[in-house]
């Protein structure tokens, strides 16, 4: 069947068996009223912490309490800087903001997109922050992940890490998720490990942040009527960590044609004005997205191109976080070398997704090659 149109993103990709199996677990957990807690929560964070190779997962209502309960369980209060990545999704400044703290913009790097060590530095000498919340953007890591925690670490900065993007991604052979003092990551559908609905987690090997943070997602409880701490009601529902469960039974298969997408991509699309950028060799990507980057003035040329042969496109992200409507009166300061814009303008995201086949690959490459022939 000759292909004409490729989704930027699409969920219906589901293996043989998936949905009979999440239906059939959906009518038991109804018939015993397991809607709330319940073995499956316990089996899904067993099951979540195997993977990431994490001592700890804690599973809460999505990616971005995720975050607040991380920054909340390492003790970032009202007042406090917390140092952000400028290129990030908008739920890693929200998070901040919500917990009473002051975020601080640091630019990244234009290269690999994420922080760089040389600037993180600058920006805890130059602030002082109480927490950073390092972002590993694209399903990729920074490469210099290791250099900023140990720099982190001496200096007394509390460094949480947002991996809402990378799940089951890798620097130097090792899990992210399962390495960080404590990160986090999202359930959100598009996700590469996605939940019917919203949810999300945190994962840490830390005994008292484990504590922590099951305290905090569950209205500051230490039992039933014993409030210890305020908290809020951040807990992951059963039908989600029951969807959750049976998609890890078959995450290796769908990361792995994930991972050949985006290398498809580097391999057909080489020596053209569009480049595709993938994770510095140290970091091995999930494929969550394919990231490429064009000259800012031919991009929107390409994107009509891409429309008009009905293939979807994203430009993750479009704005730095430091030009957000919503950011104003909340900053407390920023590093800011113009590559976070730069990236903002020059970044677009080719289709991607669990499943996508070598011809709706090969359609969307000769489309890209095409444009450029004109
Ligand atoms: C980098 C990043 N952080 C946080 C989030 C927030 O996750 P959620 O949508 O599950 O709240 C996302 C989700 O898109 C994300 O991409």
């Amino acid at each position: 069947m000759s292909v004409n149109q490729v989704p930027f993103i699409t969920l219906n990709r589901f293996e043989k068996g998936f949905r009979e199996n999440f239906l059939g677990g959906v009518a038991t957990l109804f018939e015993k009223t397991q809607f709330v807690g319940g073995p499956v929560i316990g089996e899904l964070e067993a099951e979540l912490s195997h993977f990431v190779k994490s001592k700890y997962a804690i599973g809460c209502a999505n990616g971005t309490d995720a975050i607040q309960i991380a920054l909340r369980a390492v003790g970032v209060e009202k007042n406090d800087k917390v140092l952000i990545p400028d290129m990030t999704f908008w739920a890693t400044f929200e998070a901040v903001v919500n917990v009473g703290a002051n975020p601080i913009t640091v630019d990244v790097n234009r290269e690999s997109c994420h922080w760089d060590l040389e600037t993180f530095k600058k920006a805890v000498i130059d602030f002082k922050p109480k927490a950073a919340v390092m972002v590993h953007l694209y399903g990729w890591a920074s490469p210099d992940t290791l250099e900023i925690r140990k720099f982190a670490k001496d200096s007394g900065v509390l460094l949480i890490e947002d991996g809402a993007q990378c799940f089951a991604t890798e620097i130097n052979g090792e899990s992210i998720l399962g390495t960080a003092l404590i990160a986090t990551t999202s359930f959100y559908p598009a996700k590469v490990l996605g939940a019917s609905g919203d949810a999300g987690a945190v994962f840490t090997n830390d005994e008292k942040l484990n504590q922590t943070c099951r305290i905090l997602i569950n209205h500051g409880r230490t039992d039933h009527y014993s409030h210890g701490m305020i908290g809020w009601n951040s807990r992951i529902g059963a039908y989600e960590a029951l969807f959750l469960k049976l998609s890890l039974e078959h995450i290796n298969a769908r990361i792995e044609s994930r991972r050949s997408a985006v290398k498809y991509y580097a391999e057909a699309l080489q020596g053209l004005p569009f480049k595709p950028v993938n994770a510095k060799s140290s970091v091995k990507e999930n494929g969550y997205c394919a990231v490429g980057m064009v000259d800012p003035d031919l991009r929107a040329s390409l994107i009509e191109s891409l429309k008009k042969a009905n293939i979807g496109y994203g430009t993750i992200y479009p704005g730095a976080m430091s030009l957000q409507a919503g950011a104003k009166g909340h900053m407390l300061g920023s590093i800011d070398y113009g590559n976070a814009h730069y990236i903002s303008q020059a970044v677009l995201n080719l289709p991607c997704f669990a499943y996508i086949t070598n011809e709706e690959l090969e359609y969307v490459c000769q489309t890209v090659r095409n444009h450029f022939k004109k």
